[in-house]
């Protein structure tokens, strides 16, 4: 039995978590600063920073008592140190280490794709390794070979724009606020996905992904076609009378609304994510797949991808929606699999800004 509290503050969310045995979430208390970071259209890493350093000591209170838990029933403590802001994830990583030296806790150090890897466990606490992940976050877009709890090997990835960045940018084409992501998919549901027929990038013999041409094709499409300020156009009012083809574009006939360009968008990408996803599973003959990271939240990409991979007789995991983006019970899982391995940092600790999960890490 081991019950680790975890904290993670790698971007704009403040957040503390108890989990027992890596599979049981005892309490998951997320403060998100999305609101504030909004008027500028992103994150800014200096608020994020003092965001963080305000609201920690409350977030990890409540964490704790909503666990019905105190600081003598915890067997670790464990955190984010790599990737995210470095100045956000500092603020974790200090109070971390002086939580863990005062109560004579092990200190635990999680990297954060790792642990949205990990959210898979709580899901479904019967997942071992080996399984194929697809990351789909705000920074990353990989396809991961998940060997053992603590072994990656990343056969594809992005040569350009993560997905999510791909998301909050035609979010902000079509007027919507950051972070954008989450609208474009709610709008896209009410759309016809086979409106716009945008064109998917080819590069060659890798299965490697490329997301900014389609990014820009979003871009000038919509410039193209609009007569008034996008904000000005309600989702389902027609953006044109006559349509528009060009850029590589194919357009059916008819008006297109914005609710179209997000559908199509979204049944693009997801495509272009789970083609060579399944793929690659049946050439390794792997038989399990999960999804990692925010954007596996997508209703898109999520029903594709448990279709498909049931019809393949695969074991096919996903992250409960509250579980996809930043938390920090899917650190608190993650840590316990170094926990059971005795792999503790002691006070000399620091933030990374930037490490791939291929990479030696304590
Ligand atoms: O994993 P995450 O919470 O943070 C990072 O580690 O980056 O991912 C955040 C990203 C953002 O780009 C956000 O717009 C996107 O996930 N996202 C979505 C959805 N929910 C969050 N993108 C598409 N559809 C969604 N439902
Ligand atoms: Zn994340």
């Amino acid at each position: 039995m081991a019950k680790i509290l975890a904290i993670e503050t790698s971007c704009d969310e403040t957040a503390a978590a108890v989990v027992e045995n890596g599979r049981k979430v005892l309490s998951n208390i997320i403060y998100s600063q999305a609101e504030l970071h909004a008027k500028f259209g992103g994150v800014v890493p200096e608020i994020a920073s003092r965001k963080h350093i305000e609201a920690i000591d409350k977030v990890v209170d409540e964490a704790l008592s909503q666990s019905g838990n105190t600081f003598s029933d915890l067997d670790a403590v464990a955190v984010t140190s790599c990737p995210g802001l470095v100045g956000a994830l500092l603020t974790g990583v200090s109070y971390a280490k002086a939580l863990s030296y005062a109560s004579k806790l092990p200190l635990i150090s999680v990297h954060h794709i790792k642990g949205h890897i990990a959210a898979n466990y709580l899901e479904d606490i019967t997942l071992q390794p080996p399984f194929l992940c697809l990351v789909v976050s705000g920074g990353h877009t990989q396809i991961v070979h998940v060997k053992d709890y603590l072994t990656f090997e990343i056969l594809a990835k992005t040569r350009d724009d993560a997905i999510g960045e791909a998301y909050d940018k035609v979010a902000r084409v079509l007027g919507l606020p950051y972070p954008g992501g989450v609208k474009v998919d709610k709008m896209g549901q009410q759309g016809n996905p086979d409106k716009i027929t945008f064109t998917k990038p080819k590069l060659g013999d890798t299965d490697d992904f490329s997301f900014s041409g389609i990014k820009t094709a979003v871009n000038c499409y919509i410039k193209k076609i609009i007569e008034k300020p996008i904000t000005e156009y309600q989702d389902n009012e027609f953006l044109t009378e006559e349509g528009f083809s060009g850029l590589g574009l194919k357009v059916q006939e008819g008006g297109i609304t914005k609710n179209d360009v997000a559908a199509s968008f979204s049944k693009t990408v997801t495509k272009m994510l789970l083609d060579p996803f399944f793929k690659l599973a049946k050439e390794k003959g792997i038989r399990q797949v999960c999804m990692a990271g925010g954007v596996s939240a997508n209703s898109f990409l999520r029903k594709e991808f448990f279709d498909r991979g049931e019809k393949l007789g695969l074991k096919t995991v996903c992250p409960h929606i509250s579980l996809c983006g930043d938390n920090a019970a899917m650190i608190g899982s993650l840590a316990y699999f170094k926990y059971e391995k005795e792999l503790f940092r002691d006070t000399s600790l620091n933030a990374i800004p930037y490490l791939s999960i291929e990479e030696e890490y304590r």
